[in-house]
């Protein structure tokens, strides 16, 4: 069918045409923030779940709800290698600069703004990424001593007071979580209790792989009772059928109930792959309804896409003992697997693996469900591990 009227978009942080299955927990975050607004107490969110399973469309609706009733929002994603005060600092000034045109607010934003400038200077040293535009000079004392923890909680502070004062409140919402460095990531968390302390309005929205919720109890022991850590899961099947069979309606065009049947069974509900079957789909069909055999023809085709795109972004990142050690893991199946599994399939001491394990844990390819268990953080990637090293040659190296 006409290729240019497919409603499906696997990608990236693509918007779906559907968002299925995902209104509880957008509305724990509504309830979340706008306890935050009234100065009730409440829990920051950090969502937590494997790769493409919707995460960052997700936080991205949530921004726009919180932003359509009338909250102040920042967003970041916080890539490998970048520091956390040098992501936040130029966006929290463009959220002072908006507050400070809310009449309420416009004195405490202000000295929110001086802080922001005493922050950026003072932690300039240690973080050299930090780059920001200065709108007002530094108040001395003000978020500038030079420690992470104590001058983020100070501008924390003050934004929330800005923001209080705006009869508002600020909520940070942050991708990739997992890639903050512990203690930044302490800092943050610090920060936003201090502010839950005093019942200042701010707080986070963050997600994350699954290890962040590991992450955050390691960097703060309180962490557990900040947050609320909803899991991101693949769709129920009621979900994954109403995420292809809507937006395909919405065009007068139908799938049979076995061709619906069979993307579940491919793709087991992970919203990625459910954009990509319903892409393929679509497209190889000649006509409404999309039927088992149009499936059957698309999938090759939805695979080869996955392959090339998905899963090989990821793939193409690891060294050859990397590899070699998904390789071995995908031999024992979907896993979570024993490390000892893992290592005696390859001949190797856990001792002596334990290295490339850190290293795949910091890549955000494996994380640890229990101590001494490693599962993939991409789903069904076992399966396109065997199909790029078909053979034995991993075995010896
Ligand atoms: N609830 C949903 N219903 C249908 N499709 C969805 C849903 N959520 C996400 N998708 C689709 O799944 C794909 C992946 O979404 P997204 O990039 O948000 O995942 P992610 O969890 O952030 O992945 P990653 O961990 O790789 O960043 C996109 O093509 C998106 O349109
Ligand atoms: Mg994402």
């Amino acid at each position: 069918m006409d290729p240019v009227r497919n409603p499906f978009c696997p990608g990236a942080g693509t918007p779906p045409p559907e968002l299925a299955g995902r209104d509880a927990v957008r509305e724990t975050v509504r309830i979340a923030v706008e306890r935050l607004r009234i100065g009730n107490p409440t829990k920051s969110v950090l969502m937590v779940g494997l790769r493409g399973v919707g995460k960052t469309v997700l936080l991205d609706q949530m921004r726009n709800d919180a932003e359509a009733s009338g909250l102040h929002t920042v967003r970041v994603e916080a890539p490998e290698g970048r520091s956390l005060p040098a992501l936040l600092a130029p966006q929290i000034r463009l959220a002072l600069l908006r507050l400070s045109r809310v009449q309420r607010a416009k004195s405490v934003a202000q000295r929110a703004l001086r802080g922001l400038a005493g922050f950026a200077k003072a932690l300039k040293v240690r973080y050299s990424d930090i780059e920001v535009g200065l709108d007002l000079e530094p108040e001395p004392g003000l978020a500038d001593n030079g420690d992470l923890e104590l001058d983020l909680g100070a501008l924390f502070e003050e934004i929330g007071k800005a923001a209080k004062a705006g009869g508002t409140a600020l909520v940070i919402f942050i991708d990739e979580l997992q890639y903050v460095e512990e203690d930044e990531l302490a800092a943050l968390i610090s920060s936003l209790h201090r502010c839950t302390q005093q019942k200042l309005p701010i707080g986070v929205v963050g997600a994350g792989l699954p290890q962040l919720r590991g992450q955050a109890g390691n960097a703060k022991s309180y962490a557990e009772r900040l947050f609320e850590y909803p899991e991101i899961g693949p769709l129920s099947r009621d979900d994954a059928r109403l995420a292809l069979v809507k937006p395909a309606q919405a065009q007068g065009v139908g799938f049979t109930d076995d061709s619906v049947e069979k993307i579940i069974s491919h793709t087991k509900g992970y919203p990625y792959f459910l954009q990509e079957w319903g892409k393929h789909a679509w497209d190889v069909a000649d006509a409404s309804p999309i039927t088992a055999t149009d499936v059957r023809r698309a999938s090759s085709e939805a695979i080869g896409a996955l392959d090339e795109s998905f899963f090989r972004v990821r793939f193409d990142r690891l060294t050859p003992l990397q590899k070699r050690y998904l390789r071995a893991m995908a031999e024992l199946g979907p896993g979570p697997h024993r490390s000892g599994d893992i290592s005696e399939a390859l001949g190797r001491k856990v001792t002596a693996l334990a290295p490339v394990r850190n290293e795949l844990i910091g890549k955000g390819m494996i994380w640890s469900p229990s101590h001494g268990d490693t599962a993939f953080t991409v789903p069904l990637f076992d399966e396109f591990m065997k199909r790029i090293i078909p053979d034995d040659t991993w075995k010896q190296g």
